[in-house]
């Protein structure tokens, strides 16, 4: 069973814009030394755990992978669940888990073309110390390092996906005409209202966002104010969202996808949990640019 999203990555021809977003607009930490071998990712760090995030340098936006933390003692069970539901699975290689600083990695790609990989024995590191200056902190510890929202091309596969792969619980929908969006949390590992959500795009595979959660609205206000000073795009400005309550905005970063950076945000307690519909993404603002709503800068056709 997977208790939380540990890591991401992703590949980008602008890894190296992500040194100055990362600490002077997100308020992360650049991991030390991750210029000092040509070619290594940009690695950002947001707690203590030795990174969170990491940037790749390549030719086009991508998603490289999604890092998945597994329960102690569960990696083996989860690997067998996984080749039962069809997919490949490559096992413990000792060279990767290395390079990601984890005990244990077994690493599929989902049908839809994601790579994840399920990790233990993650490396703390240092002290975090932010970018800047922080009124808080991240939401991380049990919770993880935030959630990711997908597109993919068939709902049903997605909802199938993250419930019997991932071992994940549905929170609940958002349907606002043709676009339904189901969400999902770690049931019983971590209370986080959800870890990954999917909208399904026929045809399509992509990533909309990750988010990042701070304690503090200040910090969140703070980031905007300087979002705005930068005139950098933001898809949806200052709001709120009806099904995890989260106060958030969202920035367009140096590579294509959005980072959803809030406050706020509502936990679940599986006891009492009911899967709630919801018929609109936000109780208020999350207002798009003059022109529209920018289309993810990460998609691509599949099957
Ligand atoms: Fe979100």
């Amino acid at each position: 069973m997977i208790s939380n999203l540990a890591y991401a990555g992703f590949v980008s021809p602008n890894a190296e814009a992500w040194r100055s977003f990362g600490p002077e607009i997100l308020g992360a930490e650049v991991v030390d030394g991750s210029n000092e071998i040509e070619e290594a990712p940009v690695r950002l760090r947001i707690d203590d755990r030795a990174w969170r995030i990491a940037i790749h340098h390549g030719e086009v936006d991508d998603v490289a992978y999604f890092g998945w933390e597994v329960i102690d003692g569960e990696l083996t069970a989860l690997v067998a669940r996984i080749r039962a539901f069809g997919c490949e699975v490559h096992e413990d290689d000792a060279e990767l888990a290395a390079e990601r600083q984890v005990g244990r990695i077994c690493w599929f790609e989902d049908p839809f073309g994601f790579r994840h990989e399920l990790v233990d024995g993650i490396a703390e590191g240092d002290d975090f110390t932010p970018g800047r200056d922080l009124v808080g902190s991240f939401v991380t510890g049990e919770q993880g390092l935030g959630h990711v929202v997908l597109m993919v091309p068939d709902a049903d596969s997605g909802i199938r996906f993250a419930t019997e792969i991932l071992g994940m619980r549905q929170s609940d929908t958002i349907t606002t005409g043709p676009m339904k969006v189901n969400f999902f949390h770690c049931a019983g590992h971590n209370a986080r209202h959800h870890t990954l959500a999917m909208l399904a795009v026929p045809g399509m595979a992509g990533l909309f966002h990750l988010m990042l959660e701070v304690t503090d609205i200040d910090d969140v206000g703070t980031a905007l104010d300087l979002v705005k000073k930068q005139n950098m795009l933001l898809p949806m400005d200052l709001g709120r969202h009806p099904n995890d309550l989260m106060t958030s905005f969202y920035v367009r970063g140096p590579s294509g996808f959005d980072i959803e950076y809030g406050t706020g945000g509502r936990v679940v307690d599986d006891e009492t949990w009911e899967v709630g519909s919801y018929d609109r993404v936000s109780l208020w603002g999350h207002r798009a640019p003059d022109d529209g709503p920018p289309p993810p800068g990460i998609m691509r056709r599949v099957g």
